[in-house]
């Protein structure tokens, strides 16, 4: 198996991701590919299984039947894992391990330790999962925090930073971790809408620079600019996708209609 990657090809490939939580079944056979450099943007109701297909495609939850594959880079061998095929634990561990070291994951409510600075935050998964010297994650950190604004908040701790800040370093710790693929779960959607505008900026920085992202937002404006393809997630199945300018202006479905109406006019 040669380990150059295909640039041509996908860099994310899912097929027919299941979960069930109990009797719900949440996720009921999501199929979906990135080509490299490109975004995806998520939309559905609250409870369609967003976050589930999110957690997914890192290992962070564990599907009951699917595929996952992110194909190699530079320097990375492919990750995949089958969920439902049979391996054991060892196994499944490391493939766990193996894609959500290629992917940074930027949570809604940023998930920063409340007990470590801003910089122990974010050398946590470069040092101590991915073991690299300690000296040149320091720089890449400075730099990258430099990078948003917050090289002066270093050594300040979470509870010492606006919402924003917060999210920016969460921003800073995915990127930290060199990954292939950047998860964006409603990044801002805890934050007070006059720091929204600011994380979307850093958000579609990062999509103009080449990152391969999937972020689930309900901010249409920066899904119509930013995303290449929107899908629309109901119930566990992908009721509908298309380019944003399509989907989101002239949707076909009865179902992606309702909910942008009322998304878009959420006081009627
Ligand atoms: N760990 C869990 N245990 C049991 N049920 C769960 C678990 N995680 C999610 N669920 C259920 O799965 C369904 C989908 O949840 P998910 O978080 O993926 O939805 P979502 O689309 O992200 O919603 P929201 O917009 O509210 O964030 C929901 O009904 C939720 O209650
Ligand atoms: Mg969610």
């Amino acid at each position: 198996m040669s380990l150059t990657p295909d640039a041509s090809g996908p860099l994310l490939t899912v097929t027919g991701l299941r979960k069930s939580f109990g009797d719900l079944e949440v996720l009921k056979g999501i199929d979906l590919t990135l080509p490299r450099g490109r975004v995806l943007v998520l939309i559905g109701p609250s409870g369609s299984g967003k976050t589930t297909v999110l957690r997914s495609l890192n290992a962070l939850e564990v599907a009951d039947a699917g595929v996952v594959e992110l194909a190699g880079v530079a320097g990375a061998a492919p990750a995949r894992i089958d969920f439902g095929a049979p391996v054991s634990k060892r196994e499944r561990q490391v493939q766990r391990e193996t894609l959500r070291d290629a992917s940074g994951m930027v949570f809604q409510h940023y998930n920063l330790f409340p007990h470590k600075t801003v910089l122990q935050n974010v050398i946590e998964g470069p040092t101590v999962v991915q073991g690299r010297p300690r000296d040149e994650v320091v720089a890449e950190a400075e730099a990258l925090l430099a990078r948003v604004g917050l090289a002066e908040k270093r050594d300040a701790y979470p509870f010492e930073l606006s919402g924003g800040q917060q999210q920016r370093v969460g921003i800073v710790r995915a990127l930290a971790l060199r990954p292939r693929l950047l998860l964006f779960d409603e990044p801002t959607s805890a934050l007070d809408p006059e720091i929204v505008g600011d994380v979307l900026a850093i958000m579609k920085e990062l999509a103009d620079e080449g990152w391969t992202m999937v972020v689930v937002t309900h901010e249409l404006g920066f899904a119509r600019e930013v995303a290449d393809e929107v899908l629309f997630l109901d119930g566990g199945v992908i009721v509908e996708r298309g380019a944003p300018g399509e989907l989101l202006r002239a949707p076909r479905q009865p179902r992606t209609r309702a909910f942008l109406d009322r998304l878009l006019r959420p006081l009627d």
